[in-house]
């Protein structure tokens, strides 16, 4: 089976790459003829693991293929992805331009039937647009149908997540087009995958819940760790202690410095937009959003709080620029906020990250970036973890307190044992624990 995968992005790239490993003919596209120039290189325009040799490996052996002509792509395919970005406008409603001028683009070309599938988040409804846009445009008596596909892939992840998802959404109205995707997802269907099949709406609105729902969770436990702090109770003991329930499980329920990326902050938001456009109250995701807002205002706060608000001639590392690890995505990274509060109050940062660095560098033009975390820390007053990368894990405390200048340790992903950092006399902070 041919495929096309318009848009060649964190989605776009992961999803035609495992189709391709899948044993399909998979032509991505994508509009910046400089990106398909690199990845005709095997250049990957971002860090996730694994993906490099994925996509060497799969056009190597002639089944992936990347062009920035939609027409040609579109035309051999049967199956035609729609993967480019929904970003978030100003009252927090996905734009959906750009996957509108896709599905214009794809109706010009629309020679033979062919399934149309949104990949992308998108709001309820956007089948439907995209179906009434592709009709008014195509070419008379040419049939197709529309499908919803939501994506599941964590950054960091998004190989793994894909090769061994949870579920497969499809959301169609045709049997003939639920029929095609089965096809196209056997390898899964064979590995007993629970495919969910259902309408389009259903299918859209399965994402943002699913995301909603996430950010709940760690809103959730962020706000007990407020409480947690005030009372003398641990809450990662807390998080244990409740995700031992079947009902609750126990993942997303890490307290931390809140969370960030290009999913939670876009998907809630639009949900609450989507739900306020529909006239539905949506109480439980506007506190969720305002709770992880609280959170990452809180840590420059708590910082302030024990070294005094005023960190002019103070030096503070913080260690961890990406949203969270194995990414090199700093959209909406707790870090970028906590370093434009304390460089308010006078601090001067120095910063480490393993692969962050790059996308961090012209987002903070002031900050001196380091060699790694031992570098960061030399001479400082004070070291943050922001994310909590492996390699930050097992730091040498004793030298790294012999290299600097105060010693406050604020531990913001509760990356380590309180009694330990302070056995090495740290004044030492982190969330939800004493
Ligand atoms: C998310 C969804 O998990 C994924 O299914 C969807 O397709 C895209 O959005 P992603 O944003 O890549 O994936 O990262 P994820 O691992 O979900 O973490 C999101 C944020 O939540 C990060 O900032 C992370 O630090 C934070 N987080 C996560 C917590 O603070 N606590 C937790 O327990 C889990």
């Amino acid at each position: 089976m041919h495929i096309a995968v318009i848009g060649s992005g964190y989605v776009g790239l992961v999803t035609g790459a495992c189709f391709a490993e899948f044993g399909v003919t998979v032509t991505c596209v994508d509009n910046d003829a400089e990106k398909i120039e690199r990845l005709n290189q095997y250049k990957i325009p971002f860090y996730e693991p694994g993906l490099e040799d994925l996509v060497r490996r799969n056009a190597e052996q002639g089944r992936l293929f990347f062009t920035t002509d939609l027409g040609a792509a579109v035309s051999e395919a049967l199956v035609v992805f729609i993967a480019v970005g929904t970003p978030p406008q100003e009252d927090g409603s996905a734009d959906l331009s750009y996957v509108e001028g896709v599905a214009r683009e794809i109706a010009k070309h629309l020679t033979s039937y062919k399934v149309i599938v949104t990949k992308s988040t998108v709001p309820v409804g956007t089948g439907e647009r995209v179906r009434s846009l592709i009709e008014a445009e195509r070419k008379e008596g040419v049939d197709f149908d529309i499908v919803s596909n939501p994506e599941f892939l964590r950054e960091g992840a998004a190989i793994e997540d894909f090769m061994r998802p949870n579920r497969v959404i499809i959301g169609a109205r045709s049997q003939q087009a639920v029929a095609i995707m089965k096809d196209l997802y056997r390898p899964l269907y064979l590995i007993e995958t629970p495919f969910v099949i259902t309408n389009v709406e259903t299918a859209e609105l399965i994402k943002y819940a699913a995301n909603s729902f996430l950010a709940v969770k760690i809103s959730f436990i962020n706000e007990m760790s407020r409480l947690c702090e005030q009372v003398g109770a641990d809450v990662n003991v807390v998080a244990k202690g409740m995700g031992l329930d079947g009902r609750i499980g126990a993942k997303f329920l890490h307290a931390g410095a809140g969370f960030g990326g290009s999913c939670f902050p876009k998907d809630t938001r639009a949900m609450l937009k989507i739900a306020a456009d529909h006239g539905v109250p949506f109480e439980i995701v506007r506190a969720a959003i305002s709770a992880n807002e609280r959170q990452v205002a809180r840590n420059a706060e708590r910082i302030l709080a024990v070294m005094g608000a005023d960190l002019k001639n103070m030096s503070i590392a913080v260690l961890g620029l990406s949203f969270k690890p194995n990414t090199d995505d700093i959209r909406e990274a707790p870090a970028l906020r906590l370093i434009g509060q304390l460089q308010a109050a006078g601090a001067a940062i120095r910063a480490y990250d393993p692969v962050a660095m790059d996308n961090a560098r012209n987002a903070l033009p002031e900050v001196r970036f380091c060699r790694d975390a031992y570098d960061a820390c030399q001479g400082a007053d004070a070291v943050v973890i922001m994310t909590e990368w492996n390699q930050f894990r097992n730091l040498d405390l004793a030298r790294i307190k012999k290299s600097m200048r105060s010693a406050f340790f604020f531990d913001f992903r509760n990356v380590y044992d309180p009694a330990k950092v302070r056995a090495e006399g740290f004044e030492y902070r982190s969330i939800g624990r004493p």
